[in-house]
Formats: structure tokens, sequence, C-alpha cells
């Protein structure tokens, strides 16, 4: 997924976070930029983007995780080599978990989410991974709350582009439980778990970020 560890304290390489990171910070620095409190990272991955972003919004904290032994020492190897004060250290999650399980010294740090961030990760897992991340999601966000979702989705039951329409079918190839993501299941998904969808910004080379909030009493 990764190129290997170019550095001997483990730090990998993802080739994608080099174009990637400066239209998604674009997308996210409205909302982040300048906001205060602590922003999760799920499956953070190398731990390339949490470094940017972080540096990015000195008033937030951002907390890294993933499942993945070797991705929670690159993340681990970035944050020290980056030497910021607002990254915690790398967390263990499993999304699809029941529980996440995360313990913070504040307790209130991950139960009241200024936002969650999770880039290009649920069409490389199972559907329970979604769901899990939704249900979460939902409790762990504060009033005013985001879950910025990013990679590319399906509309409707069609693909964006034919380059996503190939994508998926490798991932299929790769595991049948593995593929692109629909929004037409992702919104009734999210209304399930007290989210609504209320953006979604087209990202250079057919992928997405679709923001959630919680849903407004009626
Ligand atoms: C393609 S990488 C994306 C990493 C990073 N967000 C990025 O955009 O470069 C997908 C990441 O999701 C993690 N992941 C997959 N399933 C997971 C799960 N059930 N719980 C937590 N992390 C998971 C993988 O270990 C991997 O680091």
């Amino acid at each position: 997924m990764f190129d290997p560890p170019s550095h001997a304290d483990g730090r990998l390489d993802a080739p994608a976070f080099h174009r990637n990171h400066e239209p998604i910070w674009s997308a996210l620095a409205p909302y982040l930029a300048d906001a205060t409190g602590h922003v999760l990272e799920a499956g953070s991955g190398t731990g390339q983007h949490v470094v940017e972003f972080a540096r990015q919004s000195p008033g937030l904290t951002w907390w890294p995780t993933d499942y993945d032994a070797q991705h929670l020492q690159s993340i681990e190897a970035w944050r020290k080599h980056a030497g910021l004060p607002n990254i915690q250290p790398a967390r263990f999650i499993d999304l699809s978990a029941p529980d996440w399980g995360l313990d913070a010294p504040d307790s209130n740090a991950l139960s009241g989410l200024a936002a969650i961030l999770c880039a290009n990760v649920i069409h490389i897992a199972p559907w329970p991974v979604a769901e899990g991340l939704l249900r979460d999601a939902a409790s762990r966000l504060r009033a005013d709350g985001k879950l910025f979702l990013y990679g590319p989705f399906m509309r409707g039951g069609q693909h964006t582009a034919p380059s996503n329409e190939a994508f998926d079918q490798s991932l299929r190839t790769r595991n049948p439980a593995w593929g692109v993501r629909d929004i037409a299941d992702l919104e009734p998904l999210a209304h399930r778990c007290g989210l609504s969808l209320a953006n979604s910004v087209p990202m250079p080379a057919n992928n997405m970020i679709l923001m959630f909030e919680r849903k407004r009493p009626a």
C-alpha cells in the first residue's frame, strides 16, 4: 500500500500524500484552520496527513489512529520527526469494533470532537468499517462537529469516472468485501446513526470530500 520505509525510524511514504494533501486541506481549512478542540483521524496510514494538517491548525489537537502495527510505528515516527505540540501519540483503533476502546487522559477530549477525518479508508476495508465509523462519529462529535470522508465515491449506483470503476474492480479482486462506496448507501446509514450529509466537495482525480454533521432536531 505504501512505499517501504525510506527512513530508519520507520517513517513510511505514501506517494498519494504528496498529490492530495493540499487539495484536501483546502477543503478542510474553512472548518478547521482557526478551530479549537480535538480532531480524531481514523486510519491515519503513514501519519503524513496528520502532521501536515496539525501544522496548519495550531488551535486543534490531533489524535491519529490505525490498526496496522507498521502504520502505527510510521505515524509515531512522523509525529516525533515533526515535533509539533498538537499531535497526540498514535492509538490503536479497530473502526469496525463495537467499542473503539480509545482512552485519553482527558476523557472529554475524545467524546466531544470538533471533527473526525477519515481519508482513503472505507473503500479499502469491509463495510462494517463504514458502519462503525459513522456510528461512533455520531456519538463522539460535539454539537457542531463534522465528519469528513475523503476518497472515491459512487452516486446512485453509478461510478463518477471510468478510472473509479477500474479501481473498484481492482479493490474487489484483492478482497471481495472491499469496494468504492456509494453515497446512496452512506446517506441512509448516516441518518440511522444521527448524522446528515451537509456537503460534498469534488476533489482532483475523481475523489470527493463528504462532510457529515449531527442531524438537527426536526
Ligand atoms: C489506504 S490507507 C489510507 C491512510 C491515510 N488515511 C491516507 O489517506 O494516506 C487505509 C488505512 O486504513 C487502515 N484501516 C483499515 N481498516 C481499518 C480498521 N478496521 N480500523 C482502523 N484502521 C483501519 C489501514 O491500516 C490503513 O492505514
